[in-house]
């Protein structure tokens, strides 16, 4: 018996907007500049994250999908879970692996998927219930942060949150977010986790940088968001899209470079930005992982007895960690 899924939503568009503009205010006022890569996934940016998924060079999505399908028999022996909280849980694309495994062979009953975009989380929610009847499907449209403070109970719970993205946080905000995470877990709770790890810069910057343009047109989208929700002027062909590993931080970085002097004026936020030629923007930072490094992380935040499974060529891991008291 399939019943209905269900839907909250917890994102006043009118907060959207503010925080929009106080970080394009923060953010493009600062030296050097620099914007939150969450601006990216309008509708377009969304759209063309899921072409860079699918690019030659963008070894992730499928070095995860890959790890998810041939460890998910693993992840489900090693969780009693019988929630699944997903942050950032997009189209539940590779999810759709854990839950064929978690709810054969496991305790599974309900998903809870949340993300920002309620286009995603809409259409996913609704496929998703008709291919798993046992599950109870309820998705959350919210930010993560707005998540965790209202996280579904009745039941042992583990929060998932995978693609990478953990990667988009810098170390401070990165050991915060671990904290608030094991703050709302009990005692034996789970945290999965799916990070990129360290590998060769001659695969990772391709992967940022492909030779179709698709990631220069997701990083460049970002302005046309400024224009379109703040009624900025920028000029998208005055830009070039950037990317580089970052050897000392241990993270690629995305940043827009003005190729000429650029005056902007930014009519929501009643500022003027101005740009030298060479002047940089950036726009994402996605930190790579040793399995040590962050195991140590998740250890300082609260949890433990962390299981770990990675792809043959190391490029990705799964890690599965447990609440301790
Ligand atoms: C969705 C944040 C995991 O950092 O690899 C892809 C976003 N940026 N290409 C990543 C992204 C450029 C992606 N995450």
């Amino acid at each position: 018996m399939t019943t209905e899924p269900t839907i909250e939503v917890h994102l006043a568009p009118d907060q959207l907007q503010e925080n929009l503009r106080s970080d394009a205010r923060i953010g493009l006022t600062a030296t050097p500049k620099w914007l939150p890569p969450k601006w990216f996934y309008d509708a377009r940016g969304s759209e063309l994250f899921e072409q860079i998924t699918t690019l030659p060079e963008y070894y992730p999505t499928r070095t995860e999908r890959e790890l998810l399908r041939v460890s998910a028999a693993h992840v489900a022996e090693a969780t009693s879970a019988r929630i699944l909280v997903e942050l950032g849980s997009g189209s539940s694309e590779k999810t759709r692996l854990l839950l064929g495994a978690l709810t054969e062979h496991g305790t599974l009953e309900t998903y809870v998927p949340q993300d920002v975009s309620d286009a995603a989380l809409d259409s996913a929610v609704h496929q998703l219930a008709r291919e798993f009847p046992s599950l109870t499907v309820h998705g959350i449209v919210s930010d993560f942060t707005e998540t965790l403070h209202n996280l579904p109970r009745g039941g042992r719970r583990m929060i998932a949150f995978l693609g990478g993205t953990l990667g988009n946080l810098v170390p401070e905000e990165r050991a915060e977010f671990l904290g608030s995470v094991a703050a709302v877990l009990e005692e034996g709770e789970q945290l999965l986790l799916g990070v990129g790890l360290v590998t060769d810069p001659a695969v990772m910057v391709p992967a940022y940088d492909d030779a179709a343009g698709v990631t220069a047109r997701f990083n460049l989208n970002v302005l046309s968001v400024l224009n379109d929700r703040l009624g900025a002027n920028f000029d998208p062909t005055a830009f070039r899209h950037v990317a580089l590993w970052d050897e000392r931080n241990q993270w690629i970085e995305m940043r827009l470079e003005a190729t000429e002097s650029v005056e902007v004026w930014i009519p929501e936020l009643d500022l003027g930005v101005n740009f030298t030629e060479g002047e940089q923007i950036r726009t994402e930072i996605s930190a790579k992982f040793h399995v040590d490094g962050i195991c140590k992380e998740l250890d300082a935040a609260g949890f433990g007895s962390d299981r770990v499974w990675t792809d043959p060529r190391e490029r990705f891991a799964l890690v599965l960690a447990d609440r301790v008291a």
